[in-house]
């Protein structure tokens, strides 16, 4: 029986749980996937009931479950916490406490949202990347760091590192993942600057070798960030590392409409997964029935495809979601103000999935 962890954690997290699992609910009758699931605390929600970001208990359920589904950690109240002991750390210590290296962002863009996009129309109709980010290296996670020294004289310093063996197992992601898609990947890497990335390229280059049906390119970070706003259908798979990753996949978001519409999947070499929408706890619309929930529940569909090996569940869920929009239901995020759109909130939004899966 394959176990699900529900992690709600904080701002919109809960709500947008809350629609998702119901539609997890929906599919596991349906499909009959036998599923069980529970919920555990994580983030500023675990710190207020814990004492922890991440508590044992927590991080013990995630482990021996199949799959986890996250929602978002963070928030006000808890930013002046220090750095080890914020809700964020919770999310980084399951990361690596799962050994979930390997990030994959998809960015999409729905036919109907191209004119949600603040890009023009004819740059994002069509756009369908995939960010390959690795997730539990680099300086996210380099030693040594801190913030050291006399008052006015601190330094704080954090390090850049990957070995040869971490960027191995990423680039086979990503040119596995290339190999299933259009065959082209540029891996992104600040080489002129960075040694950790000169490292980077070489290994990627080395790798190439092994799959000569993708076509590798390089491009540096910067250049990057702006191909992705001048032409983003240039790109097909994109492999790159933990902080380039995260402003990358940011940016990928935006060029879909909303980062309200991306789910990631973050996997370990035993296909055990964590899934999230890409988006933060936006604190500022939490409780307020405003959140998209279309992230997090395309992220159960991701966990039905590459956890739980249900394709034919991940699909009903996809084409609800295509449904949805076809029928012009949309939150804030992606509301246009054209006529034939309904704005919902974000139950309303979670009930027409739901309700879209029943009919299909
Ligand atoms: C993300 C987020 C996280 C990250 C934060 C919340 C720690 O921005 O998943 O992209 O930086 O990885
Ligand atoms: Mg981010």
């Amino acid at each position: 029986m394959p176990n699900i962890v529900l992690l709600p954690g904080d701002g919109i997290g809960p709500e947008i749980v809350h629609e998702a699992a119901q539609v997890l609910e929906v599919v596991n009758d349906r499909f009959k996937l036998g599923l069980h699931i529970e919920s555990h605390l994580i983030g500023g929600a675990a710190i207020d009931a814990q004492g922890a970001p991440l508590p044992e208990s927590t991080l013990k359920a995630a482990q021996a479950s199949d799959a986890v589904l996250l929602g978002a950690v963070g928030g006000p109240k808890w930013d002046s916490l220090p750095m080890s002991d914020r809700p964020e750390k919770g999310l980084l210590k399951i990361r690596s406490g799962m050994n979930l290296f390997a990030n994959l962002r998809p960015a999409l863009l729905y036919p109907e949202l191209a004119s949600a996009s603040t890009l023009k129309p004819e740059v994002v109709s069509g756009l369908d990347l995939l960010i390959v980010r690795e997730l539990i290296g680099g300086i996210y996670f380099g030693e040594p760091r801190g913030i050291e020294g006399e008052p006015g004289q601190r330094v704080g310093f954090n390090t850049d590192r990957y070995s040869e063996p971490e960027i191995e197992r990423i680039g086979r992601i990503a040119f596995e993942a290339a190999q299933a898609r259009q065959g082209r990947l540029c891996s992104v890497d600040k080489a002129n600057v960075l040694e950790v990335t000169v490292l980077w390229r070489e290994v990627m280059e080395r790798l190439s070798l092994e799959y000569p049906d993708v076509a590798l390119s390089h491009m540096y970070v910067d250049n990057a960030a702006m191909q992705l706003v001048r032409a983003p259908k240039q790109f097909d798979v994109m492999v790159t590392g933990n902080l380039f990753g995260d402003i990358l996949s940011d940016a990928a978001a935006m060029l879909t409409g909303s980062i309200g519409m991306l789910p990631s999947a973050s996997m370990n070499s035993d296909q055990q997964g964590l899934y999230e929408p890409c988006h933060g706890s936006a604190p500022d619309i939490a409780g307020q029935d405003l959140a998209n929930p279309l992230a997090t529940i395309l992220s159960v569909a991701m966990m039905l495809t590459h956890s739980l090996k249900a394709q034919d569940a991940a699909q009903a869920i996809e084409l609800a979601v295509k449904a949805v929009l076809a029928d012009g239901y949309r939150t804030q995020d992606i509301a246009t103000g054209m006529s034939g759109e309904t704005v919902v909130g974000c139950r309303a939004m979670g009930t027409q999935v739901l309700n879209a899966l029943q009919k299909g």
